[in-house]
């Protein structure tokens, strides 16, 4: 039985699911061959991925495979009850609601996992946390998982190197059509779309700065410049940091970047970026906003220790006045700006991270009983296949790129 916000919402979510359907051509082509196929068959899939309209498409693909799909979230603040209700009406078993606090999160869950799922899909990690834990008996059948970000991949290579991993899980993140594209273009689209829709302010000639110049830090940045931002990086590792530097940003310590910003996006996947000795030094009315997966980067107790009062400003922005008359504006409590407070990234963006994640399920259900406990990379072929078929999605066969030229070494004595 599912639980979700309101079933009366439901023709809204379909309409969306339906509106990103017609953006994602790579999930079209494997859901067609799904069809044919049925690689899925009399297998429980228990997904927990942001509960977005793109999320939903994936479960309609896996479906279209033969399996039976249990859906839930991952983060609160970014399900759509819409959505919930529109995959409760196509059929879909849902818990999920937007917003609820840590305990009822857990329940949705717990809920989500009861189906004993073969295979899962995490992104974060908290599906497997459970499944080593109290609900441990629900992993009875279970085959093994994809897992979709990076701070999962940090949580299971933890339990892996603690030799405390019990299923093999496949790092989804970590094919190039996931993080090069997910990470860098859909967060370095999307996070400024969350801010300026929160904000309603103007990102040129502000002075933006960015945590983390990784994956999604660098498509941040990018992002910033275009809208005519005066980009600042932190960063812990020399070569990231020199590579900001030659992508032509000021790098310095966030002691330094604190006094200077008037943005501070976090892209990091590590606790206590901006602590307070960094409030402490910052201007009137500065935005804070994370990007991380999870929201321990900003000092939210710190900063709420440190505030003479918390007031709530406008839609996903509250106000932490100081007792000097400051306010620093912290967006969506903290979390995921960009799923928390706007349209989370592209369909086309995701066409590619689903896509991988689709066909990677077909390979753990082949193949997966054969693995021993541990974590593994998506086989090569899978995320060339999905680059193909996005190139072609775009109007751009293989045979055009290549097609009647010689390789560069062909007739050299080498
Ligand atoms: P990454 O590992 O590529 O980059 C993280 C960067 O942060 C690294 O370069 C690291 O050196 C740097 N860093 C670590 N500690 C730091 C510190 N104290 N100060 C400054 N820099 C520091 O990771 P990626 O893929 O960019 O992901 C970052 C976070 O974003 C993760 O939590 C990930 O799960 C999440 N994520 C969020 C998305 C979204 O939609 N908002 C999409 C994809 C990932």
């Amino acid at each position: 039985m599912s639980q979700i916000k309101d079933i009366s919402l439901a023709p809204r979510g379909v309409g969306k699911i339906e509106w990103v359907r017609s953006c994602m051509p790579v999930l079209a082509e494997i859901e067609a061959r799904f069809r044919e196929e049925r690689p899925f068959e009399g297998m429980r899939v228990a997904i927990s991925i942001h509960l977005e309209a793109k999320t939903a498409n994936l479960a309609l693909v896996l479906r279209a495979g033969g399996a039976q799909v249990s859906v839930t979230g991952c983060n609160p603040l970014s399900t759509h009850d819409d959505v919930a209700a529109g995959l409760v009406s196509l059929g879909f078993e849902v818990n999920a609601r937007h917003g609820v606090d840590a305990a009822e999160y857990t329940k949705h869950l717990a809920a989500a996992l009861s189906c004993r799922p073969h295979i899962i899909l995490d992104d974060g990690g908290d599906f497997v946390k459970l499944l080593h834990g109290e609900l441990r008996s629900c992993a009875g059948d279970l085959i093994g998982g994809c897992e979709e970000t990076t701070t999962g991949i940090n949580r299971l290579r933890a339990r892996e190197r603690a030799g405390a991993l019990d299923f093999p899980m496949m790092a989804v993140n970590n094919a190039k059509c996931k993080h090069l594209f997910d990470n860098r273009y859909g967060t370095g689209q999307s996070v400024w779309d969350g801010i300026m829709h929160t904000t309603n302010m103007t990102i040129a000639a502000k002075t933006v700065v960015v945590a983390g110049y990784g994956f999604c830090g660098k498509g941040v940045a990018l992002r910033a410049e275009g809208l005519g931002a005066n980009v600042v990086v932190t960063e812990t590792d020399p070569f990231s940091a020199l590579e900001a530097l030659h992508d032509g940003y000021r790098v310095m310590t966030m002691d330094d970047a604190a006094k200077i910003g008037d943005i501070f996006v976090t892209c990091t996947g590590v606790c206590d970026i901006i602590t307070a000795r960094h409030f402490a030094l910052m201007k009137d009315n500065v935005i804070l906003a994370n990007a991380g997966h999870f929201d321990v980067e900003v000092d939210k107790r710190a900063l709420a220790g440190m505030a003479a009062e918390v007031f709530s400003r406008r839609q996903n922005v509250d106000g932490y006045r100081m007792p000097d008359g400051r306010v620093l504006n912290l967006l969506a409590e903290g979390r995921l700006v960009n799923l928390a407070a706007g349209n989370g990234h592209p369909a086309e963006i995701m066409d590619m991270s689903f896509g991988v994640q689709a066909l990677t399920l077909r390979y753990l259900a082949r193949e997966g009983r054969g693995l021993i406990p541990g974590l593994y990379n998506v086989p090569d072929e899978i995320d060339l296949e999905v680059a193909r078929l996005k190139l072609i999605g775009m109007g751009i066969t293989h045979d055009r790129l290549t097609g009647g030229q010689r390789e560069y070494l062909d007739g050299w004595d080498v």
